[in-house]
């Protein structure tokens, strides 16, 4: 009933929400990417995002997450209808314990949620899930949460309603950091098999991003985004090399796939601003199996059709529409993509903001301390009273240059100002500065993910290799401390406070 007067279109789905006796929204206004898709006649029929709702009127769960003290379930849901995910419901009941994404809901109302993947036919499984503070990101000044997929990590549905089988056209958009991919099979968004094997060519069609090139390739190298058709990425009509598939590496990045009867196209753009641009618009593959195509309409996320799952991405939204959707259409849905204020800002707390590349200094926030910055001395992390009549050295050592995280894009590494290639990490729980060597854990001990400060005040940074713990001072010395445990760094007074920093102006 609900999707059949959508479809009629965006200026009627609010009158249709009001027939339905649903209440107003606050937004209702503002059409989004679904009743956009609705509007162009060719309607979503799966809809999913953990970031925000893909309809105005939408008002439902965005995410469940579990949690592994209690192994309980949350449904995250939305500010309000239309708008932003409630992410501080995740940051409350994720406290102090890690957390999962379990179950991606479908917003179109026909139940094609995401869920962990099962084996299939390249890989066994089930799949990992993902950790659910992983990728977080600012959108419309809110906090919220991308679907972060490391390799091993995998939602699908086998089950669908709706999704396009055989030949019939479909649409397909998603949102992924263009800066987290690798060459690894298959990070994929969209149709594949019913039965998680590879039943042959043609029996996928799933927009894929990442630099694997032993299929198809791009210009440049890469990633690109192409279309997964099943035993073959193809970035064009030809099997391998297509000189129009850009390299695309915005770090939000829209990407799209589309196909019909003997046609099909690759679209992507910058989901923070401008239009799409079209990478490819023609015929199918040059390559017998992909004409006419055989869908089976199961839906995956971050792994290939027959559950490989070597692939790396991130994921904040994405539908898949039932027909092929315009470029008209498509062009709205990027309008709407770039008001919606993807940032990596960390907004909402006071302070300053974690840009990759500029200096800061960090300055607690607790009533004793509110004149003391997170410096290195003798190689420990500390804090220490920093104001203008410091010396030259005290300023520097209290002075870091922000960088992507070392171990995940999504969060962010801090170099010291004076000794360059020297980063703070935790070893032992205790924060350094030392000289990066290179490896993985010095990568994962040296990459902080920042969200709202827990005390509502400025920003706090999550350890990423141990995400209940965060960067907080102790008898004026720093460690990554859990909210109470058995050290005395992990005590719960005044917790909330001593890891809530203000990112401050460089001191040098
Ligand atoms: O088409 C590329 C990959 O090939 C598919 O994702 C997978 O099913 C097969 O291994
Ligand atoms: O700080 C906790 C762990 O201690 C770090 O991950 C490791 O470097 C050290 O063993
Ligand atoms: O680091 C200074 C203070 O020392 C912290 O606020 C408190 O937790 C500890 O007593």
């Amino acid at each position: 009933m609900r999707k059949r007067l959508m479809s009629v279109g965006a200026a009627s789905a609010l009158a249709a929400g009001l027939l339905a006796g649903v209440s107003t929204p606050s937004n209702a206004a503002t059409s989004l990417p679904c009743d956009i898709y609705a509007a162009g006649g060719t309607p979503c029929v799966a809809a999913h995002s953990t970031t925000r709702a893909l309809y105005a009127s939408y008002n439902g769960p965005l995410y469940q997450v579990r949690r592994s003290s209690d192994n309980t379930t949350r449904d995250i849901g939305v500010l309000s209808a239309g708008g932003y995910a409630n992410a501080a419901t995740q940051d409350s009941f994720c406290s102090g314990t890690t957390c999962l994404i379990t179950v991606i809901y479908d917003q179109s109302g026909r139940g094609n949620n995401l869920t962990q993947a099962p084996g299939g036919g390249a890989a066994g499984g089930p799949d990992n899930l993902a950790v659910a503070t992983a990728a977080p990101t600012t959108v419309g000044g809110h906090k919220a949460y991308g679907v972060y997929v490391a390799p091993g990590t995998g939602y699908r549905n086998n089950h669908t309603s709706g999704i396009a089988t055989g030949d019939q056209p479909e649409g397909m958009y998603a949102i992924f950091d263009g800066t987290h991919y690798n060459g690894g099979c298959c990070f994929d968004y969209g149709n594949a098999e019913t039965s998680s094997n590879d039943t042959g060519n043609g029996h996928m069609e799933a927009v894929y991003f990442g630099n694997i090139k032993v299929w198809g390739y791009g210009a440049g190298n890469g990633p690109w985004v192409m279309a997964d058709l099943e035993n073959g990425l193809f970035s064009g009509v030809n099997q391998h090399y297509n000189a129009n598939d850009p390299t695309v590496n915005y770090r939000y990045l829209t990407a799209i796939v589309k196909g019909e009867p003997n046609h099909w196209s690759i679209r992507g753009g910058n989901a923070q601003s401008g239009g799409l641009s079209t990478f490819y618009n023609g015929v199918r593959p040059n390559v017998s199996g992909y004409n006419p195509m055989h869908k089976e309409g199961a839906i995956i996320l971050g792994i290939g059709g027959d559950n490989s799952k070597g692939s790396a991405g991130t994921f904040y939204e994405g539908v898949m529409t039932s027909g092929y959707p315009s470029d008209a259409t498509e062009n709205s849905v990027q309008a709407n993509i770039t008001s919606a204020g993807y940032s990596t800002s960390t907004g909402g707390g006071t302070g300053g903001t974690l840009t990759p590349g500029s200096s800061i200094s960090l300055r607690a926030t607790t009533a004793c301390c509110t004149d003391r910055y997170i410096r290195h001395q003798n190689d420990q992390a500390v804090t220490s009273v920093i104001n203008s009549s410091s010396s030259s050295l005290d300023k520097n050592d209290a002075t870091w240059i922000v960088h992507n995280g070392l171990a995940n894009s999504s969060c962010v590494s801090f170099e010291s100002k004076n000794y360059p290639g020297d980063y703070l990490r935790h070893q032992n729980f205790h924060l350094y500065r030392q000289t990066n060597d290179g490896s993985t854990l010095f990568a994962a001990d040296a990459t902080f993910c920042p969200q709202t400060g827990k005390s509502g005040q400025g920003t706090s940074l999550a350890s990423y290799n141990y995400p209940d713990r965060f960067i907080r001072h102790y008898d004026n010395t720093v460690y990554i401390a859990s909210d109470g445990g058995s050290n005395s760094f992990d005590s719960a007074t005044s917790w909330a406070d001593d890891v809530s920093w203000v990112v401050d102006q460089p001191w040098a």
